[in-house]
Parts: C-alpha cells; structure tokens; sequence
C-alpha cells in the first residue's frame, strides 16, 4: 500500500512538472513574438529579451527534473503545444501594436506561473524533494521580477503607446 501511494504521488509531481514544461515552452514562443513587436519599447524589450533567456533555462530545468525522476521526454515536444499561450486570443481581435494589451496578458501569464511554482514548491517540500524545491523557489523570484516589471511599467507603456497614435 505505501509503496503504490508513493508512486501515485511522483505520478502527480511527473504530470505537474510536464505542465510546467508546457507552460514554459509556450512562454518563450510568445516572448519571441512579443519581442518583435517590441521595437518602440526599448526597455520592456530588453526587459522581454533578458526573460526570455530565463525561461529558455527554466525548460531545461524542469526537464532535468523530469529526467531525475526517470519520467519519459520524448512526448514533451507534443505536450508543449497544449498551452496556446497568451498572445494568440488577442491577435484576431486586436491590431498587431496593442502593447498595452499584450502586456496585461503577459503580466497574467506570469501570475500564472508563480503560481504553478508556488504549488509545485509545496509538493517538493511534502515530497523532500530539494532539487525541485530549489527550482522552483528560484523560478518564483525570476517570475516575480519580470511580473513586477510589468506591473511597474504598464502606466508608462500606455502612454508611450498612446503618444505614438
Ligand atoms: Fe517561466
């Protein structure tokens, strides 16, 4: 009984880690598109390049994770495609230079992520499991910086973008 509790207990870790792989690789796609849009805005893009490099470490972070604990990577490729990010829902409705509205998303989506970390954390330290717990208290902090980015800078990027109309 213990040992199979065990096991359904790394099962939900594996799952939620895959999650957080999903989460990041849709992360870095729409950071690479916000960046293009970004040329007006030399300081978020700056903010956006220097995240971006972050979250391309934060990928292989959690997929050694996954690899500590012997979960299969080949399907991760596949699984990464499941969170369709935060940039496609305002493409249709909105012209390509909202700023304004790309980065409430993006300010979001990075609530989003602490959160997944913040979860995470409290499964590492259930589980000891200190690699993770070290992950994951360090991705909260990366995440953090670049939410209160955006939180502090929204007001600015907004009339920034209201002056070049
Ligand atoms: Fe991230």
């Amino acid at each position: 009984m213990e040992l199979v509790m065990a096991r359904n207990k790394k099962d939900d870790v594996i799952s939620w880690l895959r999650d957080a792989h999903a989460m990041e690789a849709a992360t870095v796609r729409n950071l690479e598109q916000l960046i293009g849009r970004a040329e007006d805005y030399p300081s978020l893009k700056a903010q956006l390049q220097k995240h971006l490099q972050v979250s391309r470490r934060q990928v292989t972070d959690v997929e050694a994770q996954l690899k500590t604990l012997g979960a299969d990577t080949s399907m991760l490729k596949d699984l990464a495609m499941r969170f369709t990010g935060w940039i496609e829902p305002f493409l249709g409705a909105l012209a390509p230079d909202e700023m304004p509205k790309h980065c409430l998303a993006a300010h979001g989506w990075e609530n989003f992520e602490i959160a997944s970390y913040r979860s995470l954390l409290g499964a590492a330290e259930e589980l000891g499991m200190q690699d993770l717990k070290g992950l994951c208290e360090r991705a909260i902090r990366e995440e953090q910086e670049m939410a209160t980015y955006l939180f502090d800078n929204l007001p600015d990027i907004t009339r920034q973008y209201l002056r070049g109309k």
